[in-house]
């Protein structure tokens, strides 16, 4: 398991395709006193990602990658994260299914956080199916990236009530707010 050792900080990359609104609240976690993960890249596989403005905003690498032939685009990534001395993942909000040869070929942990309450709900549209479903919970999941889509071991959970008069968009937001504690919660829980 990776640590970080004195001063040396521990080398993430961060792994985008939309909002960036877990970015933001890991790049403000790596600069709180006593941090022990630096931020050094942005990984996207789409263009138009509004999250990759915090590049610029936080002077931090950032690469795109159209993932038109996933096989080649994963190899020049681990290829940068080798460059880099990235030692760490954190996918956060990305939308591309990793392959199981990049998995096993990067050489740190790789780390996601799903909105729900795994092994519940694993892929997409969650909050949809829960809310039609009528469950009184959701919440997310910060976990490892196996090579199952959402279903490697999980580092930290948090429930969220489901109200009664919930739709996708308020559910969502309330979850999204629970996954700016989880994440930062969940690195310390492992690197600290
Ligand atoms: C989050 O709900 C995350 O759990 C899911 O995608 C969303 C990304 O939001 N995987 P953001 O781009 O971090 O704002």
């Amino acid at each position: 398991m990776v640590k970080s050792i004195g001063l040396n900080k521990i080398k993430t990359a961060v792994f985008i395709s939309g909002t960036g609104s877990n970015l933001l609240n890991l790049i403000k976690f790596s600069k709180s006193k006593n941090s022990k993960i630096s931020i050094e890249l942005i990984i996207s596989n789409n263009f138009r990602a509004k999250g990759l403005k915090y590049s610029k905003i936080y002077k931090i690498k950032k690469k795109i990658f159209k993932f038109g032939n996933q096989r080649k685009d994963e190899k020049k990534i681990l290829y940068l994260l080798k460059k880099n001395k990235i030692n760490l993942i954190c996918l956060a909000g990305f939308m591309k299914i990793l392959s199981k040869n990049f998995i096993t070929n990067f050489r740190g942990p790789i780390l996601n956080i799903h909105p729900s309450l795994l092994p519940k709900y694993k892929g997409l549209n969650t909050h949809k199916r829960v809310i039609d479903n009528e469950e009184k919970f959701s919440g997310c999941t910060v976990h490892f990236v196996s090579s199952r889509l959402d279903s490697g071991k999980i580092v930290l959970q948090k429930k969220v009530k489901v109200l009664k008069n919930d739709n996708e968009e308020k559910l969502s937001k309330r979850i999204l707010i629970q996954e700016h504690k989880l994440y930062p919660m969940a690195l310390k829980k492992l690197f600290y």
